[in-house]
């Protein structure tokens, strides 16, 4: 049913070529001691809701070795492929940094409890494990545009201006590396029609926020979805439908019955969480 890993990563490498420098023409290079300057200081309390957001998002940002590992691993060191990743991690590294340093400048939340968080998450360095490149390249998709959605939510939740403008840094950067990988995945709905739709239904099916592994991460999500940054809702209707109408999911024509099953199966799932939501 999918293509090998070997023939994902060959027939996908000149895309990525040409993307990677795309991405790195369109990315302005920012620092996190230009966004939060050393020596601010001004207090800032937050909801509960807004406070679990700040906490789930930058304890995902933490846990970026293992985010790294993981694409490694799938996607390999070597050639356009691994010079992406580390580039990539690079950017990444940058977004625990200027999180951190706002909500030291700001109290906005406990930094006992901070770094106690820290320490378990990556202790336990639990991430999702995509079985395959083609789920994998679709995971990433999603996961890039919800965190951009998740992150700017949270800035303008915050009532504060530096945290807004904190959060819209980080959330320009996901949002330049979903581009990317929207359209690597863009290229794998041409050349594997059938199986990049089965594996959207299977990482529809399976998709939850990076953030698994955080202590009591269900009831931060809960609190997270009810002050409005991230929930069923802007999964749906932010994350999945636009990403799924950008690769043509809902009019490609000529698939096979499993793929044509699978569609059906997004579309119905959508449904289900739209009467939900
Ligand atoms: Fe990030
Ligand atoms: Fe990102």
């Amino acid at each position: 049913m999918y293509p090998s890993d070997e023939e994902v990563l060959g027939k996908l490498a000149p895309v990525l070529e040409e993307a990677f420098e795309t991405h790195l023409r369109r990315r302005r290079d920012w620092f996190a001691h230009d966004v939060v300057p050393p020596g601010a200081y001004e207090q800032v309390d937050v909801e509960d809701g807004v406070a679990s957001a700040l906490y789930v998002n930058l304890l995902t940002e933490d846990n970026l070795p293992y985010y790294s590992r993981t694409l490694l691993n799938l996607l390999g060191d070597e050639g356009v492929w691994g010079g992406w990743i580390r580039r990539w991690t690079a950017e990444e590294g940058q977004h625990s940094i200027v999180l951190r340093d706002w909500i030291r400048a700001t109290g906005a939340l406990d930094l006992d409890v901070l770094e106690r968080g820290r320490m378990h998450q990556v202790c336990g360095g639990r991430v999702p494990e995509p079985p395959n490149v083609l789920e994998a390249l679709t995971y990433v998709s999603f996961q890039e545009k919800a965190t951009a959605v998740a992150h700017r939510n949270t800035g303008k939740a915050l009532g504060n201006e530096l945290g807004r403008s904190v959060m819209q840094k980080v959330a320009a950067d996901e949002a330049h590396h979903y581009k990317l990988y929207c359209t690597l995945m863009g290229a794998g709905h041409e050349l594997w029609p059938d199986a990049a739709m089965i594996a959207v239904w299977e990482q529809v099916r399976r998709f939850a926020m990076p953030g698994e592994g955080i202590e009591d991460f269900d009831a931060h999500s809960a609190a997270i979805s009810d002050v409005g940054i991230f929930g069923a809702e802007q999964l749906l209707t932010e994350v999945f439908e636009p990403i799924v109408g950008e690769w043509g999911l809902e009019t490609a024509t000529g698939l096979g019955t499993d793929a044509e099953r699978a569609r059906s199966r997004i579309f119905r799932r959508f449904e289900t969480v739209r009467r939900r939501a």
